[in-house]
């Protein structure tokens, strides 16, 4: 069962969930319609956003966050490993166009709200990745490991973040710009991706 601050934290996002699971550019997967070239199209996409806004979460997190372990929670290396199997150079990674508003996140608080939207997102993602399977034929992790979040138990994952949350929130404060954040953040991916 959620706690009231993670069910109010969910609530806030999932008009915006909802967009991005029935409307936006992955949408296609679970439908099993999607082209090679759309899927290698929408990885960059969000190679040019989890890229930069890993690194301004990581540029906040400090020893408040020691339980969260997040060195282990980024997945940016997971998009760079998929698109090289897909066929891109790692070079041309580089050169991928960039979001840039994640310079909007100043705040511990503001981090943890886009944090959750990647660590809430890794519960889609057994969803795409399991359809991506079936679809390309793709095995090994190969091609799909960001969305299946390479293998690791995403129910763990899943739980200890909550717990974190909860308690951080319960012991620091910052639930309500946690929200906005979330919101926010999850407005501007979904813009973003609507560009692939
Ligand atoms: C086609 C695309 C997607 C599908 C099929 C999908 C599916 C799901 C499913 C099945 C759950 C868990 C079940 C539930 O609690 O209702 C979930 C939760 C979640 N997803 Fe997605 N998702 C998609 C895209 C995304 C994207 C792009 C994001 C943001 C980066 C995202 C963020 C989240 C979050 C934050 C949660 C956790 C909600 C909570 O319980 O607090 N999802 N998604």
């Amino acid at each position: 069962m959620l706690t009231p601050f993670m069910q109010r934290l969910r609530e806030s996002i999932m008009p915006l969930h909802d967009e991005a699971e029935k409307v936006g550019p992955l949408h296609v997967i679970p439908d099993k319609t999607i082209r090679h070239e759309d899927y290698i199209k929408v990885l960059e996409r969000l190679y040019g956003f989890v890229s930069v806004a890993e690194k301004v979460i990581g540029s906040q997190i400090d020893d408040r966050c020691v339980a969260l372990d997040y060195p282990n929670r980024t997945r940016v290396k997971h998009l760079a490993n998929d698109l090289v199997f897909l066929g891109r150079s790692e070079g041309s990674l580089e050169q991928l166009p960039c979001f840039d508003g994640v310079s909007r996140l100043t705040t511990l608080p503001d981090a943890l709200g886009c944090l959750y939207l990647f660590e809430g997102s890794r519960l889609g993602g057994l969803v795409l990745s399991k359809a991506l399977k079936e679809h390309f034929g793709f095995q090994n992790f190969q091609g799909y490991s960001y969305f299946a979040s390479n293998g690791v138990d995403v129910p763990a994952m899943w739980a200890s973040f909550k717990d974190f949350m909860e308690n951080y929130v319960q012991t620091q404060g910052g639930g309500d710009e946690i929200i906005v954040a979330a919101k926010n953040g999850f407005a501007s991916l979904n813009e973003w991706l609507a560009g692939a």
